[in-house]
């Protein structure tokens, strides 16, 4: 969630505003997801900075025996991918965390893209350079790993032994852009950086992996999205090849004020990075290249099997795409847009037709046997690193027809059963569980 209020403002965001957009989460999160609030350090496993995440992590562990402390993974910087030109956005090498995997796993990996916003002009690219989102000169040493990168048979149970790997975001267009802004000294490596790390996890044994899953939240939900193909080129055809995108489809909405705000945002970050070669060749054979950036324009032509997990009222979309305070210069939105309490009828409308829009989005998705589909109706973003929302076992991940989010992946990859799931609206009566 550090990339809230870039779309509104393109200004970076500042520490206590996001501080704040995290207590008020907390409150989205806890009143949408019951079981999940007593799990408030969820919350900051997003936002926040490693030295908050870890003390929120010690002060569960004492107060809530039952949840594991969260596994911290040590960082690997990867300098020899600076030869191959594959280096953040300052020029500093790539990097990812590895927990190798065991047993029955030793020979999965799940591969998983950061996140964390995009920048889409010159200022707000410097602040990003600046930042670890930007340099690995400035990245946490280590990082914890929860949800399907937990190493906990009770929290992840499918996945927990594999060999897992968080690949870090350092580009600023999901792992997609090619170029180099000499003036201001950008580097905008993304495609780069995914070729290069993905050779050397090759090269250190994933190369005879038997099961692999790409994943990745929100910017890195994209990125899965716009690389699950690639992704399976690279392996052996006896390989198992999958893709869970989580919070990943960034619908091409109109705003509250009839723009296309993200459309646009979209637009200056594709031009910007140089992204349009790295687009899906399918997509950028019929449509203009920002339509290509558009999940709903790729979706359909993924030919590998691929798993998307979003709430129907993605809170990043709601306050950055839809009702983003560009367009809301009243603040009209302000209030509903992060407390659903404080929605009016006519704004519930428009959040229920985002509902239906997304929904639409799938249909044709949907109709593939090996892909999954998973779109609940909490407002949340990104759902499948955070123990309380992952798991039922650390409290009550949200449910549909009483199955939650790790059993509806697992069950999805393992073809143990078919997960097409689509929760009913927020205020529809009671014939499923949506978790108010
Ligand atoms: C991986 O597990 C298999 C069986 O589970 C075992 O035969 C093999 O030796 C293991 N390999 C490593 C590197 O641990
Ligand atoms: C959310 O909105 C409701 C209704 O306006 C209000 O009673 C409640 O205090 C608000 N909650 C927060 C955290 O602002």
């Amino acid at each position: 969630m550090g990339e809230a209020g870039v779309v509104a403002n393109n200004k970076p965001f500042r520490r206590p505003l996001l501080l704040l957009l995290v207590l008020l989460l907390a409150v989205l999160v806890g009143s949408c997801c019951a079981e999940a609030a007593a799990d408030e350090g969820i919350i900051n496993s997003k936002g926040a900075g490693g030295r908050r995440r870890r003390r929120t992590s010690r002060r569960r562990t004492s107060a809530a025996a039952a949840a594991a402390a969260p596994l911290m993974v040590p960082i690997t910087i990867l300098k020899s991918a600076v030869d191959a030109g594959a280096v953040c956005m300052d020029g500093t090498p790539p990097a990812y965390h590895f927990d190798p995997g065991s047993g029955a796993g030793n020979n999965s990996w799940i591969v998983n893209l950061e996140g964390g916003g995009w920048c889409n002009n010159v200022r707000a690219c410097q602040f990003r350079k600046t930042s670890r989102r930007g340099s690995s000169d400035l990245m946490e040493k280590e990082i914890p790993f929860g949800g399907i990168m937990s190493s906990s048979p009770t929290d992840n149970p499918d996945f927990y032994n594999w060999n897992r790997v968080k690949i870090r975001y350092c580009d600023g267009a999901s792992f997609a852009g090619e170029g180099f802004d000499k003036e201001n000294g950008f580097y905008f490596r993304g495609q780069r950086i995914w070729d290069a790390t993905i050779r050397h996890l090759l090269s250190i044994g994933m190369a005879s992996a038997d099961k692999v899953l790409l994943t990745g939240c929100s910017a890195g939900g994209l990125a899965v999205i716009l690389h699950c193909d690639e992704f399976q080129a690279y392996f052996q055809p006896t390989t198992a090849v999958k893709c869970l995108a989580d919070a990943g489809l960034f619908l091409d909405a109109v705003d509250v004020s009839g723009g296309r705000s993200l459309r646009s945002y979209y637009s200056d970050i594709v031009a910007m990075q140089g992204v349009a070669p790295n687009l899906p060749p399918a997509c950028t054979a019929r449509l203009d290249t920002t339509s290509c950036f558009f999940p709903q324009n790729v979706i359909d032509g993924i030919k590998t099997p691929i798993f998307l997990l979003n709430a129907a009222y993605d809170v990043w979309q709601i306050q950055e795409s839809l009702a983003p305070n560009g367009a809301d210069p009243s603040g009209a939105w302000r209030a509903c847009k992060s407390n659903r309490s404080a929605c009016d009828t006519s704004q519930m409308m428009i959040l229920q037709d985002f509902r239906e829009q997304m929904v639409a989005t799938v249909r044709g998705f949907s109709g593939s046997r090996s892909n999954g589909l998973f779109i609940n109706s909490c407002f949340a973003h990104c759902q499948s690193e955070l123990p309380a929302t992952w798991s039922s076992a650390a409290g009550g991940s949200p449910a549909i027809q009483n199955k939650g989010i790790a059993k509806s992946v697992g069950d999805w990859y393992f073809g143990r059963a078919e997960v097409k799931a689509i929760d009913c609206p927020y205020d529809c009566d009671g014939t499923c569980r949506h978790i108010i």
